[in-house]
């Protein structure tokens, strides 16, 4: 195996007189000793995450970064396209507009929205407020640094890494800002102003989108604000990397979101989104000035089965690096918290609930525990 003689240990960062030794791509096929849990540790704490992979020179994907191949295949389905719903019409076209969400919520999950309201100027500040916090110096980053399940603002490289399967080729910064904000002076400076103004817009926009789900179930425009679907969101903001191998590892794993509803803001040029449809592939490229949508796990449940929260993922590429902000509707952070099964008015004509009523920290916990493994959450709350 001369492969492995070939290949230098990565040296993390003599900087800091700390050197990480990590297996990389190329000794995975040779039979070397390989205590992952170890390299994992040591990865996390150099607290630089992907980002400082990169930016000490690393040329081969460290080997705990590495799925199997069948998981990563990139072949694509274009028969296909996540609709674009304009939502400008959307009084004076109501019942189109309704009709065009409920059928794209029934079948892919997921939809695209172009005239949102949100102001592009908005959009753009955020990209490069998250950009800037991911490009500042590692010890202002390492401020941010923690895995603690109560933080309203984290900053950490995989918030599976130590349960998933393999581990992803991204970097996040984690804020919780509704119902209970951060003060000002948690967030970092290099976004804080910018953060709330964007908060402030996907609050505004996603109670536009639960009205249109509402009334796409039949239900009253305001039934899933009642249920206080509007109420929660945290912004998870990441950072993809370039990538010099990525045919072996992923941007993020295959998964379906959390919460009820997930407004994601997709990097302007950069693509990589991909979701499942009929057991095929679909990109969702970047388009400029749209939010992509996607209904997610809760609300699955509580339409007993009739929206879909659909599973997604990311390549990982090797130009970058790529920018995304998904701002996710979960209400589990509010000490108030009730439970959430089927909605009763849907469970007409002898429909049985499929789901169990559940309380969204045992959601969560349920969620977060599993990682990113490729199985849906929602089967384990199934009656
Ligand atoms: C997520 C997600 C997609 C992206 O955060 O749940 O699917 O483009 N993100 O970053
Ligand atoms: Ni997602």
């Amino acid at each position: 195996m001369d492969s492995l003689y070939h290949c230098r240990p990565f040296n993390y960062s003599e900087r800091e007189n700390h050197t990480l030794i990590v297996q990389t791509s190329k000794q995975t096929m040779s039979n070397t000793s390989y205590d992952r849990a170890k390299e994992i540790k040591a990865f996390d704490e150099t607290k630089a995450g992907v980002k400082g992979l990169i930016d000490a020179g690393i040329t081969q994907v460290p080997r705990f970064f590495i799925h199997p191949t069948e998981t990563i295949s990139t072949s694509t389905d274009h028969q296909f396209q996540i609709p674009v719903i304009d939502m400008k019409d959307i009084d004076t076209k109501r019942k189109e507009t309704v009709e065009r969400v409920r059928e794209a919520s029934e079948t892919f999950g997921f939809f695209q929205v172009a005239n949102h309201g949100v102001p592009k100027e908005v959009m753009d500040k955020m990209l490069d407020g998250i950009k800037s916090f991911m490009e500042d110096e590692v010890e202002e980053k390492k401020k941010y640094h923690t895995r603690g399940p109560n933080k309203k603002v984290l900053y950490n490289s995989n918030f599976d890494l130590y349960t998933s399967p393999a581990a992803n080729w991204r970097d996040t910064l984690f804020l919780r800002i509704a119902p209970e904000p951060p003060e000002a002076e948690e967030l970092p400076s290099t976004c804080r102003e910018i953060v709330f103004e964007y908060s402030f817009h996907m609050q505004k926009l996603g109670e536009v989108l639960f009205e249109l789900l509402s009334e796409a179930l039949g239900l009253k425009p305001d039934h899933l604000k009642e249920m206080e679907c509007s109420k929660g969101i945290a912004l998870a903001c990441h950072y993809y990397p370039p990538c010099p191998e990525p045919h072996l590892t992923l941007g993020t794993s295959k998964h379906s979101d959390p919460g009820f509803l997930t407004i994601l803001m997709q990097d302007k040029s950069i693509g990589g989104l991909q979701v499942l449809h009929q057991n095929q592939w679909i990109d969702v490229p970047p388009s400029p000035g749209c939010l992509v949508i996607n209904i997610a796990d809760l609300l699955q449940l509580m339409s007993n089965d009739k929206l879909k929260s659909v599973e997604h993922r990311v390549l990982a590429n090797k130009d970058g690096p790529r920018l995304s902000v998904a701002c996710f509707f979960n209400t589990h952070y509010s000490p108030s918290s009730r439970p959430y099964g089927p909605i009763k008015e849907l469970l007409t004509d002898g429909r049985a609930p499929i789901y169990k009523q559940v309380f969204l920290d045992e959601f969560t916990k349920y969620y977060n525990s599993k990682g990113l493994d490729g199985k849906s959450a929602l089967d384990h709350f199934k009656i």
